[in-house]
């Protein structure tokens, strides 16, 4: 971990020192709808370098470029294919990354070495004003150490990057606390290549089926989409409150507190049963149980409709790292 600590800065006043941050190839936390995002010019290999350094990803694992606009998209990557324009007309702003082929003006370690680039606008103004004001494509991943918890709060980030990253911008927990769907509609038919904040089930009635492929370790197409990722320091798995004996561990619970075992933390993600604001709540509840110094922690599925299929595909994932 880096010593030091960055510049906090609230996210309205801080945009212009951010930007000039990003445009002398520095590194900038800055919120989104979906978690915090560590930005640098895209267009800037060496910053794009200090990213991969900083979260200590790596090489393999490619960026998405954001934009302040989805008008900024003809001018960074020309025409694209009409299912593409389509979803980016329906949903942009918002957490839906895209994947269209890399323009050459975008350095090759942005994508990891792919011919393609994911690219996504944002439905935060605070972060669309910073990347306009940058004047410049914006490479974000989450800003947490790879293969640790998505931060939805400055303050997550402030841990887990130190003085790695320069100005951190503050706007408080984000809005859908997971991160984007990621779908590439370059094909006869989009495939999801990592569920997210956009439900599947709002594609469909936009673009009609879609395949969704749950990447994994190795498979070229999604490189970034490891079995094990978004993992707390604690040891993770699956359970239900009825197994409990409680003792030391923690338990992530959906929308109701375990009646039986005295478990000695626990996290209710929406006591009302909204999968929207469990979602919102999920990364902030983790964080919590990690800091509590249970000895484990037993999460409860939610439901596998809309956001909470990309709510369980990180719990899964979160366990497969202690598998
Ligand atoms: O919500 C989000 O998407 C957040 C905020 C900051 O925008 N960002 C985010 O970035 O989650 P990151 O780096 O944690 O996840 C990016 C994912 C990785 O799984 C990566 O493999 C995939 O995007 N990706 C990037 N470029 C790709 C490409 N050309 N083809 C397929 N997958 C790609
Ligand atoms: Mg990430």
């Amino acid at each position: 971990m880096s010593t030091g600590s960055p510049r906090v800065l609230p996210a309205e006043s801080g945009i212009a020192e951010a930007a000039a941050v990003l445009r002398s190839g520095g590194l900038v936390a800055f919120p989104t709808e979906t978690v915090y995002g560590l930005g640098a010019n895209a267009l800037d290999a060496r910053a794009a370098a200090r990213i991969f350094e900083a979260k200590a990803r790596p090489s393999f694992d490619p960026l998405i470029s954001h934009l302040a606009d989805a008008a900024d998209l003809p001018g960074l990557v020309g025409a694209v294919p009409p299912a593409v324009a389509a979803l980016v007309e329906r949903f942009w702003p918002g957490p839906l990354t895209l994947i269209v082929d890399r323009p050459a003006v975008i350095p090759p370690i942005v994508t990891s070495g792919l011919d393609t680039m994911a690219v996504r606008v944002p439905d935060e103004p605070s972060a669309r004003a910073l990347i306009a004001a940058a004047g410049v494509p914006v490479a974000a991943p989450s800003a947490n150490r790879f293969g640790q918890l998505s931060p939805t709060r400055a303050e997550h980030v402030v841990a887990g990057l130190g003085g790695a990253v320069e100005v951190v911008l503050d706007g408080g927990p984000t809005r859908c606390g997971i991160e984007s769907t990621i779908v590439d509609a370059r094909g006869e038919r989009p495939v999801v290549l990592r569920l997210g904040a956009l439900p599947v089930e709002a594609l469909v009635d936009a673009v009609g089926p879609v395949e969704v492929r749950q990447g994994n370790s190795g498979q070229p197409v999604a490189p970034g989409t490891l079995a094990a990722h978004y993992a707390p320091r604690t040891p993770l798995r699956l359970g239900a409150a009825a197994e409990g004996d409680g003792g030391r561990r923690g338990f992530l619970a959906f929308r109701e507190r375990p009646a039986g075992g005295d478990w000695a933390a626990v996290e209710v993600l929406s006591p009302e049963g909204d999968l929207t604001a469990a979602a919102a709540r999920l990364f902030d509840a983790l964080h919590r149980l990690d800091a509590t110094g249970v000895t484990e922690i037993v999460a409860e599925p939610v439901p596998e409709v809309g956001v909470g299929r990309a709510i369980n595909d990180r719990l899964r994932r979160a366990a497969a790292t202690w598998r």
